[in-house]
């Protein structure tokens, strides 16, 4: 079979038509969601002969989380923008396999404002730095000594970081929260550690370090690259803007109703779907999923992490510094993280459009999602002005998206917080007869990143085809979580007679 050019993937994609209304559709597995984990679990799949699948997307291309838009001019990811970790992370590897363009960037090159203008922050950055190398140090001592887990901001306090000044809490958000999309408070200290996208141990020698993709075909086209190896143009086996409704499964096989009237039925189903969506009433099960299922799902966090898209016909900033850190004197996080694409190896600079946009995550970006856009103008327009010490234009060009409301997905990646265990991880993973489950949160070891949704997808399509060719490998699941020590007990909270 001769396949379509390059450029023309999403073409083809975008040309396959919903599946019809009232149609059913069988197969031996269902994928549920087109996104990275999605394709990844085909892969394998097609490498295990299991060719008869399909795979159900609500959009009209693959790629889910990886996803470019036009904006002012030029092509800018709405989601995923690093290849976090180098070396022989697989994704660093498609990188290289299918020649995707990226910079290197230096979040180092950084100046600080607060709202009189450029600050002098060298000391408390350095102190934070320190700190976050110390509450890692603690994390894995603490570990070795099985010790139960703390909070980073619990960790944080005992390595003697505690941000009071509006300049120490912007330098933490810059070096922690943009990093996690959630503060150091709700964030496990274990595991912010485990999941360390520079950990050589997993990925080898030279894995350090994070590059920027800046190529017009997108981040998803590696993805997409991969894709094409097993789909024809107008496969029949990719259900695009075809919305799964409703799940119903048994321990014989899953019967799978789309918004769009048509059923599909399988043998077997692999979610793929976000624990955002997994969290909320967007997909309903039949039955219900069961407790020991829903705790392990409903505890984990879905962060949300928003980059505001702004740009300019004339640039009005430093572009030689590729970040900018605005330590707001009252509000933690408030447009605290600039990044700026006209930097030298980013993008040229361009008379209609100059991109210099900045990220807010967790309660500020709920609100800010939750804002008209000209209000959101308006206010990013005031704190420039501010920063800057002059009147800042209006951006000639804005664009929020709003992953957090976005009933596909509901936040951005996930996050471990203080208070979910592993057993707990481990039951938010596991199979419930017929649907097993993947994507980025089901990672143990690279939750929240693009590793994560393509080492986990492949395995779980490793193991379907298992149960399709032989008996499913049996995958551990706790009905109950105990305390630890079984003569610990809780005790009511004593009242004064
Ligand atoms: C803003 C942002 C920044 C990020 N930055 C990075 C980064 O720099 N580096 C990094 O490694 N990772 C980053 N990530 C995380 C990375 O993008 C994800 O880990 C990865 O893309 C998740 O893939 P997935 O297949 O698990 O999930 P998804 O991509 O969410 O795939 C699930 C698919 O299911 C579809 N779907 C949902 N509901 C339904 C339904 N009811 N019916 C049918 N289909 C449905 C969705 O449309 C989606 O295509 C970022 C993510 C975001 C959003
Ligand atoms: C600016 O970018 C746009 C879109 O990429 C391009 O069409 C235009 O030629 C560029 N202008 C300059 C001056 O480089
Ligand atoms: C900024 O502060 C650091 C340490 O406090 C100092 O060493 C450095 O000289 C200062 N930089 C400038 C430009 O004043
Ligand atoms: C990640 O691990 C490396 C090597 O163990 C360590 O030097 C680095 O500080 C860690 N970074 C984070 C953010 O945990």
């Amino acid at each position: 079979m001769k396949f379509l050019s390059l450029a023309t993937i999403s073409a083809f994609a975008l040309a396959v038509a919903a599946a019809p209304a009232n149609t059913k559709t069988k197969a031996k597995v269902a994928i549920l969601g087109g996104g990275v984990s999605g394709i990844s679990a085909a892969k394998n799949l097609v490498a295990q002969g299991i060719t008869d699948f399909v795979i159900v997307e609500a959009r009209d291309e693959l790629g889910g989380r990886a996803h470019d838009i036009p904006f002012a001019g030029i092509r800018v990811e709405k989601g995923c923008n690093w290849v976090q970790g180098l070396g022989t992370n697989p994704i660093n590897q498609l990188a290289k396999k299918w020649g995707l363009k990226t910079v290197t960037d230096n979040s180092d090159n950084v100046e600080f404002r607060d709202n009189h203008g450029l600050i002098n922050a060298t000391k408390e950055y350095n102190e934070f730095s320190d700190a976050l190398d110390a509450i890692n140090d603690l994390a894995v001592k603490r570990q070795k000594n099985h010790e139960v887990d703390i909070s980073a901001r619990t960790a944080f306090k005992l390595v003697g970081w505690n941000p009071l000044t509006s300049v120490e809490q912007a330098v933490e958000y810059y070096g922690f929260d943009w990093e996690f999309a959630e503060d150091p408070d709700v964030t496990s200290n274990y595991y912010a550690e485990v999941n360390n996208d520079s950990y050589d141990g997993n990925f080898g020698k030279d894995s350090d370090g994070n590059n920027f993709v800046v190529d017009q075909r997108g981040f998803k086209h590696i993805f997409l690259q991969e894709a094409k190896q097993f789909l024809k143009p107008n496969d029949p086996r990719l259900l695009l803007k075809t919305t799964v409704k409703n799940i119903k499964y048994s321990d014989s096989g899953v019967t799978i109703s789309t918004k769009e009237g048509g059923v599909i039925e399988a043998d077997y189903a692999i979610s793929t779907f976000s624990i955002g969506v997994l969290q909320n009433d967007d997909v309903t099960w039949t039955p219900e999923l069961p407790d020991w299922k829903r705790v392990g799902l409903f505890g984990f966090h879905m962060a949300t992490y928003l980059k505001l898209f702004l740009a300019w016909d004339k640039p009005f900033w430093d572009i030689n510094k590729e970040y900018v850190v605005y330590a707001d004197p009252d509000n933690r996080g408030y447009y605290n993280s600039w990044q700026n694409l006209i930097a030298p190896g980013f993008f040229p600079q361009n008379t209609t459009s100059n991109v210099f946009f900045v990220t807010v995550t967790q309660d500020q970006a709920y609100r800010v999602e939750a804002l008209p856009d000209a209000e959101i103008k308006k206010e990013v327009t005031e704190v420039l002005s501010s920063m800057y010490g002059k009147k800042v234009p209006e951006p000639d060009h804005m664009y929020v998206p709003r992953w957090h409301s976005d009933p596909l997905y509901r936040g951005t990646y996930s996050n471990w917080p203080i208070g979910e265990l592993d057993q707990h991880h481990i039951n938010m993973k596991a199979p419930v007869k017929r649907v097993w489950f993947t994507g980025e949160a089901m990672s143990k070891d690279y939750f929240g990143f693009l590793q994560g949704a393509w080492i986990d997808g492949g395995e779980t399509g490793d193991n379907v085809a298992q149960c399709i060719k032989k008996s499913c490998p049996k995958q551990p699941y706790y009905p109950t979580i105990k305390l630890a020590n079984e003569k610990t007990s809780f005790t009511k909270r004593q009242e004064w007679a």
